[in-house]
């Protein structure tokens, strides 16, 4: 209840200053304490290079420094009540974030920085796998950088000179706490993921728990379990290691913490074990407290373990609230030290360099997919009829098409950096077009990608293939969001391949919907806004196993509303309306092809790759710096 939560007033703020130097103030708001138990837990994951924090939004606008700062302050307060605190970080540190990808080459400063941090259980993601490149730093650098606290459980390096095939770190980590001696047993798994590059390997999770190594381990006894893991906490993996745990050992509690669905959620598989996720981007710090733990020797009672959760906003202001410490006390130097390593690494970067001033927010999935305010409106209406353009082609009427998950983040009002464009579109993706397609074929493409419920609902298309890194909130429609999709063309092939086959054989496969089935009203979270709080901050508002009280920061809901799977612009068409083109050019994005070609069969052109040309020059993010550069020329 509101009257039970203390308010930090607002004097800290005007003088809260570490963050990134440019990053906005954060703004004081009705938080809730932490609960502390015997054992304590810090969680980052899915941090994806935001080490600088949050520039354009108060509530997430800490950097890693402040991190550094606040988990020295914790483990001092952790020190003092007898407890202990571990550091945890479930992977994905890598790419989205100029930060990260903006340097030749990648992570040029990036390892360093994080590498500051005393993470005391650490396993990898998969955006570490991807490229030849990450898996070579993961192995030669992050690996070293983290020593014994590394733990890959099902995840091996392969030697590109030998092929000899090595575990990529311990598989398990075993330890004892600092202060009670509470005595450990870790693991760092990561989900079925199938697209890494091969000087990785990735053992099935349902296979490695039947491995020797693994029982043996199980029939330990030690205080508590704690899974690490790049995994959903929804996904099949965890129950697959929770169900063969027990299995082989009922009385020990078991803490999982993972990741890679970008959401703040906690789920509870037992009375012994409970396990958290915590967000994305640096946003969010998870707190997990466990109390009731039994003492290593103590034979007699059985642990009836509780514990508590809670999702930190990622500022200083929350920082100083949760160590009862303010601005003159709480920054260490070694925090003070990192946020100007940041803030240099930022500098030779250039990632402040200015392209434009957004005029005003534009959202994902916080205004409707066809309102004002909707980033993909303002693609499909103002950008891409400018940028999308041949000059050989341009008297011809042309549809555009992308997919949303094309768009990683929300752009803010105020100024669009060369950080901003690795924020909202990190890909290298182009342009491709199939010349001259009668305009009553090429008009039911947009509804045949959008018809999410039937035909690109196939397990094969989603899950199995496709593992997306969801963004808040989940939408179902979703099949084609990450690099993963351009990083294996060939994944995409055999997905297109047997759904051209599933289309040509389903009597479900007749006339396409024209418009887009999206939702139009706001997917609530379901909590009441409270309005009688005048100034609250729209932030997280969670809703998971523990209930609804779980965020650090009271929050005006978010409104959520389901998007589209793709987006279409209809550029040069006839002035009158009535009047319909013959034939348009089927202009995309390039990784969308897969789902093009089968989407024109369905709809009756018999084409095929042979058929698609490059369109234009560029990719879609330069493109969309340069329109930035010549259209948002106002002051900010
Ligand atoms: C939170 O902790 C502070 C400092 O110990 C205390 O003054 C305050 O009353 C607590 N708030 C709640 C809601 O328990
Ligand atoms: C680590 O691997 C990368 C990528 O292969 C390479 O460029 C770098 O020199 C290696 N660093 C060390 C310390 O071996
Ligand atoms: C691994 O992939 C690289 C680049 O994709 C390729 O050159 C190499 O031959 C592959 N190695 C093996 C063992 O398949
Ligand atoms: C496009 O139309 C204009 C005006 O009708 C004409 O001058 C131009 O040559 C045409 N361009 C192409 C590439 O056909
Ligand atoms: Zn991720
Ligand atoms: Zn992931």
């Amino acid at each position: 209840m509101i009257a039970s939560l203390s308010l930090i007033l607002g004097t800290a703020a005007a003088v809260a200053r570490a963050a990134q130097p440019g990053a906005v103030e954060p703004v004081a708001a009705p938080m809730r304490n932490l609960t502390w138990g015997q054992l304590n837990f810090l969680h980052t994951t899915d941090t994806h290079g935001w080490l600088g924090g949050h520039f354009q939004e108060p509530q997430y606008s800490a950097d890693w420094g402040d991190y550094i700062s606040f988990t020295h302050q914790m483990r001092k307060l952790a020190d003092d009540k007898g407890s202990d605190l571990l550091l945890v970080d479930t992977g994905d540190r890598v790419e989205g974030n100029g930060l990260f990808d903006a340097s030749t080459p990648k992570g040029l400063y990036q390892y360093d920085i994080y590498a500051q941090q005393d993470v005391d259980i650490i396993c990898t993601g998969n955006h570490e796998l991807y490229q030849h490149y990450s898996i070579e730093r993961e192995h030669n650098t992050t690996l070293p950088n983290f020593k014994e606290n590394y733990v890959a459980s099902n995840l091996d390096y392969v030697d590109p000179e030998t092929g000899n095939r090595s575990p990529m770190a311990q598989r398990f980590r075993r330890f004892k706490t600092k202060n009670q001696g509470l005595d450990i047993i870790a693991f760092g798994f990561i989900f079925d993921f199938i697209g890494n590059a091969n000087n990785s390997a990735v053992q099935r999770v349902e296979d490695t728990v039947k491995e020797k190594w693994f029982l043996d381990v199980l029939k330990e006894k030690p205080d508590v379990f704690v899974v690490t893991g790049h995994v959903g906490l929804r996904m099949e993996e965890f129950e697959v290691i929770f169900k063969a745990m027990r299995q082989a050992n009922w009385h020990t509690p078991i803490v999982f913490f993972g990741g890679h669905a970008h959401v703040r959620d906690a789920r509870r598989f037992d009375s012994m074990s409970v396990a958290l996720a915590s967000g994305r981007y640096m946003e969010t710090v998870g707190w997990m407290s466990v109390d009731g733990l039994k003492k290593t020797g103590d034979v007699e009672t059985e642990a009836s373990p509780t514990f508590t959760r809670t999702y930190i906003d990622n500022n200083v202001l929350g920082m100083y609230h949760h160590t009862g410490l303010d601005e003159s006390s709480f920054h260490t130097d070694k925090g003070r030290e990192v946020t100007k390593m940041i803030d240099s690494a930022r500098k030779e970067l250039e990632l402040d360099r200015r392209f434009g001033c957004a005029p005003r927010d534009y959202w994902m999935s916080r205004a409707r997919f066809n309102e004002d305010g909707n980033i993909y409106k303002l693609l499909m209406d103002e950008v891409f009829p400018d940028i999308i353009v041949n000059e050989d082609r341009r008297n011809e009427s042309r549809l555009a098409i992308m997919n949303t998950g094309g768009i990683r983040f929300d752009i803010f009002k105020g100024a669009f950096t060369r950080d901003t464009t690795y924020i909202v579109s990190p890909f290298v993706s182009e342009f491709r077009y199939v010349p001259d397609v009668p305009y009553e074929i090429a008009r039911r493409i947009i509804g045949i990608l959008n018809d999410g419920s039937r035909i690109w609902a196939s397990p094969l298309l989603q899950s199995e293939i496709f593992h997306v890194d969801n963004d808040v909130p989940p939408r179902p429609n979703k099949f084609m969001s990450a690099p993963e999709q351009q990083a294996h063309p060939e994944l995409k092939r055999d997905a297109a391949d047997n759904l051209v086959k599933k289309l040509l054989t389903s009597s479900a496969g007749l006339p396409p919907p024209e418009k887009p089935e999206y939702m139009a009203e706001p997917q609530r979270d379901g909590q009441t806004p409270l309005r009688s709080q005048p100034d609250l901050i729209a932030g997280y508002t969670t809703k998971d196993d523990f209930g609804d009280d779980g965020d650090d920061t009271v929050h005006e809901p978010l409104e959520f509303y389901y998007q589209a799977n793709a987006f279409q612009s209809d550029i040069n068409f006839p002035p009158n309306h009535k009047e319909k083109p013959e034939t348009v050019d089927v202009v995309f994005i390039d990784f969308i092809q897969p789902w093009i070609i089968p989407a024109l069969k369905f709809s009756g052109g018999d084409y095929s790759d042979k058929d698609v040309l490059k369109y234009m020059e560029g990719t879609f993010t330069s493109k969309l710096a340069e329109w930035v550069g010549e259209n948002w020329q106002g002051d900010c």
